[in-house]
């Protein structure tokens, strides 16, 4: 049967992401057909910038596909079947303050995890939901793929707030780790293997992984990862930057902690804090790295190809988070039964896990629906692990619907970068000053 054309929103338009999500559904037309792309995003100029580029590239690649944008939730939600979201609440100039100001009380700063992945979260709920209502409301029957960070207590607050929504969570750490992993097995792809992993959004353990002759590929991957972690295997790109290349070099002393898996590099942040404080930048943090560099070249390359009146030469290219998301939302349309990690309620899978928790398990993918694998029993070592920081998620989601400056108290606490409650009171008093303009009021 022919393929249905799908009709996207990109919400979240004037991303740094946004023309390579561009590039990769037009890279993937034949599996997954589009009749229509709209861009969206309530910050105009950023969006303007981008979307022009974007509209010469679709023109010169796939004139059929109608491609417009617009600040317009009304105009942009109404007869679409996917919203891919990314939104970046505050900007980077909020992810600098995530990072800095948790630094400044020697405390781990990061994106998502620790007390600047707090922030953010408490920042992002309330225009989350805001679009998957707009969601609900003009295209009841669209799915909307969330890859929007913090996506562990942006996928809680899915789960309390819209349980009912069709909205899946998912995040390209896997994604990205498992392209490296087959690249030191000397394998094409990550396709060439099927994992079985389980954990929260960055904070879980590949268990299994296996080639489709159903080989175990996890010796030769543990021998190398012992002796070199992920580094050397990191291929061009985000990853390559000088504040990641020490993540991945730190997976090696994750490794020997737990030797019979392979680690999320998101766990060195809970695990190695007082280290990652020491060899970090404090002054010059991870937002600085992608303002200079991401954000300028993207902005920069966008004038070029509007200038110039063709994208020619554009290095503008699809890479495997893109992928991800199409393939994902392949699945959803045309029933392929591909199997993905997902950010899904627990619900059992995870037998000595709460049902209520938003588990990262790998889930097969069909028309509509998708299935979570059992994952059975895990051991003291992760549940333990795993139970604190899930509290210090929901204390966060309860805060935020609650106002309730006690439970975000609680759940810098839970979490376990953050070393005492004086601190973590510290740091959430200047969070607040920070954050007036995104937070709830607390009280
Ligand atoms: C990984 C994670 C994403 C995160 C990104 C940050 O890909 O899975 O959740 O957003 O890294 O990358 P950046 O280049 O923005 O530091
Ligand atoms: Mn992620």
């Amino acid at each position: 049967m022919e393929r249905q054309k799908q009709n996207i929103v990109i919400a979240g338009g004037g991303s740094t992401y946004t023309a390579g999500i561009v590039t990769m559904l037009l890279d993937n037309y034949d599996n997954f057909p589009i009749a229509s792309i709209k861009l969206y995003d309530n910050l105009e100029e950023r969006q303007t910038r981008v979307a022009k580029a974007c509209e010469i590239i679709v023109k010169e690649r796939h004139p059929d596909i109608v491609f417009t944008y617009t600040t317009d939730p009304v105009e942009a939600f109404k007869g679409v079947d996917f919203v891919m979201a990314q939104l970046r609440v505050g900007l980077f100039a909020m992810r600098e303050l995530d990072e800095k100001i948790p630094f400044k009380h020697g405390v781990v700063g990061q994106e998502t995890c620790g007390p600047g992945g707090i922030a953010y979260g408490l920042r992002t709920i309330g225009p989350l939901i805001e679009i998957i209502d707009y969601m609900e409301k003009y295209s009841p029957n669209a799915w909307m793929l969330n890859y929007s960070n913090p996506a562990a207590i942006v996928a809680e607050a899915c789960r309390i707030l819209r349980p009912d929504a069709r909205v899946i969570n998912i995040c390209d750490m896997p994604v990205c780790l498992e392209e490296i992993f087959a690249r030191i097995l000397g394998l094409n792809s990550r396709k060439d293997f099927d994992v079985r992993y389980y954990g929260l959004n960055h904070f879980g353990w590949w268990t299994q992984i296996r080639d489709h002759q159903g080989n175990d590929l996890m010796p030769r991957l543990m021998e190398y990862v012992r002796e070199h972690g992920y580094e050397e295997y990191t291929p061009q790109g985000q990853h390559k930057e000088s504040s990641w290349l020490e993540t991945m070099r730190a997976a090696k002393d994750l490794y020997a902690m737990d030797p019979t898996k392979l680690w999320n590099t998101y766990l060195k942040y809970y695990l190695m804090a007082p280290e990652t404080v020491a060899h970090s930048d404090h002054d010059y943090t991870r937002a600085n790295e992608i303002m200079d560099r991401r954000e300028k070249d993207t902005r920069e390359e966008c004038e070029r190809i509007v200038a110039a009146g063709t994208a020619k030469g554009t290095w503008f290219a699809s890479n495997e988070h893109a992928q991800f998301i199409v393939d994902l939302a392949c699945a959803l349309a045309f029933n392929t039964k591909e199997r993905f990690l997902l950010i899904v309620p627990n619900n059992g899978a995870i037998a000595n896990f709460p049902d209520d928790a938003m588990v990262e398990i790998p889930c097969i993918v069909s028309k509509d629906q998708y299935e979570p694998l059992s994952i059975g029993k895990i051991p003291t070592f992760q549940k333990g692990l795993m139970e604190q920081q899930i509290a210090s998620e929901k204390l966060a989601v309860e805060a935020w619907i609650e106002g309730s400056y006690q439970k975000l108290w609680q759940s810098f606490m839970m979490n376990k970068s953050v070393p005492s409650a004086k601190i973590a009171k510290e740091i959430l008093d200047d969070m607040i000053e920070a954050n007036k303009e995104f937070w709830p009021e607390l009280h």
